[in-house]
C-alpha cells in the first residue's frame, strides 16, 4: 500500500474512533452543551488527501474536517478574534509604531490590513474551508483537485514551523503578562514613575530563571487547554473578556485623556510624517499586518476548515479584521500619551507597555484592582492567541503521524518551551549578542512576521488566484455581489502579489 493509501486509511480508523468517542462524549454529557466543534456525523463525507482520489471527489461541498465543525458563524467570529487579538494588539503594535515613528507607519498599517489582510484573510478562510484538513493536506488536497504540483503544500509545512517560531517567544512574553499580575496585585505599581516602572522591568527581566519560571507557566497553560481540546469553555470565555478588555483599554484611555499629552500622543499616532519611513518600516507594518490577522501561517486555514458550509466569508473576515484594528488603534491612543507625559521614550522597543501601563495605573484611583484586571485580560488575550498558533503543528501531527491530540499538544509544547529559551536569553545574558545588528529575539521577530508570514500570505494568494480556478473560489466564497467578488480576485490575484514582493524585496535591499 502507498504512503497516501495507509494515510487514509489511518484517518478512517480514526473517524470510527471519533463517531465511537463522540457517542460515548453524548452519553455522558447528556442535556449538556457539546463541544464548540460539533464533530461530523457518523456518516463522514470527507474525503481523502491523495492526488486521485481529491480528483474524484465531484462536489467538494460537503467535505467535512475529522475535527469537527464551529457550532455557528458567531463561534468562528469569536475563535478568529481571539486568535487575532493578542499580543500584537497591545504589546507589539504600539512599540513598533513607537520604534517606527508614529503616524505614516500607522498609515501603511492600516492600509495594509485593508488593502491587503482582509482579501487574504478571505482567502485563507476560503482554502481552509474548501481542503478541511490541515494546512499541509489542505494544500496536497487543493492541488489535487487543480492538477497543480504538490509542492504546494510547502505553505503548510512552512506555516506550522512559523507557529512554532512564534509561539516559542509569544509565551516569553505571555509570561511576563503573568509576572505582571502579581506585580500589580501586590501593589507595587502605587505611585510609580517612569524611572520606577523603568526599573522595576529591568529587575523582572534580569533574572534569567524567573523568566524561565513565567515562561514554562504560560507554556502550560496552553499545552493544557490544547491537549484536552475543550476550547468550547474558552470562546465563551472569550465572547465575554475580549469586551472587557476593550472596556480596560477605555478606561487607560480615560487617564491618558487626563495626563495632558492626550494630543501630542493623537498627533504622533496620525499625522504622518514620511520621512520616517524606510523599506524596513513598510515591511514591519505589512510584516504585523498578517501577524495581527494571524495570518499566513495556517492558523486561519485551520478555523477556516471548520466553518459551516452557509457562512459568509467576506463578512465574517470584515468583522474579525474591524475589530482587531480597532483594539490596536485604542491600545496605541491609550499609551503614547502616558510614554510622553512620562518623558518614557517611544522607541523604547518591547518593554514599552510594561513601563507605561504600570505607570497609569499607579496614579489612578482603584489602580491595584484595575492593573491587575487588565494584564488578566491581557493574559487571556495572549492565551487564546497562542492555543491556535499551535492548531497548525497539533493538527499536522494528529492527521499526519497518528498521535493522540495530547501527546501532539506535549510534543509541540516541549518543542516551543525549549526554543523560547533563546529569548528569555535575549532580554539578560545574551540581550548583547547580536549578529547583523539583532540579537535572538529580533532575528526571530524578524524572521516570523517580515519573511514567513508575508512569504506565506503570498503564496496563498497565487494559489487562490491563479492556481484555483475561479468557478471554484467563486462557489466557495458565494459573494452576494459579483463586483465584490472581482474586486477580491483582483486584489488576491494581482495587488496582493505585486505589492508585497515589491516591499519584500526593498526591504532586503534587492532593488
Ligand atoms: N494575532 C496574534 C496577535 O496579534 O497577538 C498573534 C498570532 C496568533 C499570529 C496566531 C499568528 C497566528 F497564527
Amino acid at each position: 500500500m502507498t504512503a497516501a493509501g495507509q494515510r487514509h486509511k489511518n484517518l478512517l480508523k480514526r473517524l470510527a474512533m471519533m463517531s465511537t468517542l463522540e457517542r460515548n462524549h453524548q452519553k455522558s454529557h447528556r442535556g449538556r452543551p457539546g463541544p464548540e466543534l460539533v464533530r461530523p456525523g457518523s456518516s463522514p463525507h470527507w474525503k481523502s488527501t491523495g492526488k486521485t482520489e481529491a480528483r474524484a471527489v465531484m462536489s467538494t461541498g460537503d467535505r467535512q474536517s475529522i475535527h469537527g465543525q464551529w457550532s455557528s458563524r458567531l463561534a468562528f467570529i469569536m475563535a478568529a478574534t481571539g486568535s487575532a487579538v493578542g499580543l500584537g494588539n497591545i504589546w507589539k503594535f504600539p512599540y513598533i509604531t513607537g520604534e517606527n515613528g508614529g503616524g505614516a507607519f500607522v498609515l501603511v498599517y492600516i492600509l495594509c490590513v485593508a488593502g491587503l489582510g482582509i482579501p487574504l484573510l478571505m482567502a485563507e478562510v476560503m482554502l481552509g474551508r474548501r481542503g478541511r484538513q490541515t494546512p499541509i493536506n489542505t494544500m496536497r488536497t487543493l492541488a489535487g483537485e487543480a492538477n497543480a504540483s504538490q509542492g504546494w503544500q510547502l505553505i503548510g509545512w512552512a506555516g506550522t514551523l512559523a507557529g512554532v517560531l512564534i509561539l516559542s517567544y509569544y509565551s516569553v512574553i505571555g509570561g511576563w503578562t503573568i509576572g505582571y499580575i502579581v506585580h500589580a496585585a501586590i501593589g507595587d505599581f502605587s505611585g510609580l514613575t517612569g524611572d520606577g516602572a523603568t526599573s522595576l522591568f529591568g529587575d523582572f527581566v534580569g533574572s534569567p530563571l524567573a523568566q524561565v519560571g513565567w515562561h514554562t507557566a504560560f507554556m502550560a497553560i496552553t499545552i493544557v487547554i490544547v491537549a484536552r481540546g475543550v476550547r468550547n469553555g474558552l470562546e465563551k470565555a472569550v465572547t465575554a473578556l475580549i469586551p472587557m478588555l476593550v472596556v480596560l483599554l477605555l478606561i487607560l484611555l480615560g487617564y491618558a485623556m487626563t495626563t495632558g499629552h492626550f494630543m501630542q500622543g493623537l498627533t504622533f499616532l496620525f499625522s504622518p510624517d514620511v520621512t520616517h519611513l524606510s523599506g524596513t518600516s513598510v515591511l514591519t507594518a505589512l510584516g504585523h499586518a498578517f501577524f495581527t490577522l494571524s495570518l499566513g501561517m495556517g492558523t486561519i486555514m485551520v478555523y477556516g476548515s471548520y466553518i459551516p458550509k452557509d457562512t459568509s466569508i467576506a463578512g465574517t473576515s470584515i468583522a474579525v479584521a474591524v475589530a482587531d484594528t480597532v483594539v490596536a488603534l485604542i491600545a496605541g491612543m491609550a499609551i503614547f500619551p502616558i510614554v510622553f507625559a512620562n518623558g518614557l521614550a517611544p522607541g523604547a522597543g518591547p518593554r514599552l507597555i510594561f513601563e507605561t501601563i504600570p505607570v497609569a495605573f499607579g496614579h489612578m484611583a482603584g489602580g491595584t484592582l484595575f492593573g491587575t484586571l487588565f494584564f488578566v485580560l491581557l493574559l487571556i488575550a495572549a492565551w487564546t492567541s497562542a492555543i491556535s498558533l499551535t492548531e497548525p503543528a497539533v493538527t499536522m501531527l494528529i492527521e499526519n503521524f497518528n498521535v493522540t491530540r495530547r501527546a501532539a499538544a506535549l510534543w509541540t509544547g516541549l518543542a516551543t518551551w525549549l526554543l523560547g529559551f533563546g529569548t528569555v536569553l535575549s532580554f539578560n545574558v545574551w540581550a548583547d549578542v547580536k549578529v547583523l545588528g539583532l540579537n535572538f529575539f529580533e532575528h526571530l521577530d524578524f524572521l516570523t512576521s517580515n519573511l514567513m508570514l508575508p512569504i506565506g500570505a503570498i503564496s496563498m494568494a497565487l494559489f487562490a488566484g491563479w492556481v484555483m480556478s475561479k468557478t471554484m473560489s467563486r462557489e466557495e466564497l458565494d459573494m452576494k455581489s459579483e463586483a465584490g467578488y472581482a474586486l477580491w480576485h483582483v486584489l488576491i490575484r494581482i495587488v496582493a502579489p505585486i505589492a508585497v514582493s515589491i516591499i519584500l524585496l526593498h526591504a532586503i535591499g534587492l532593488y
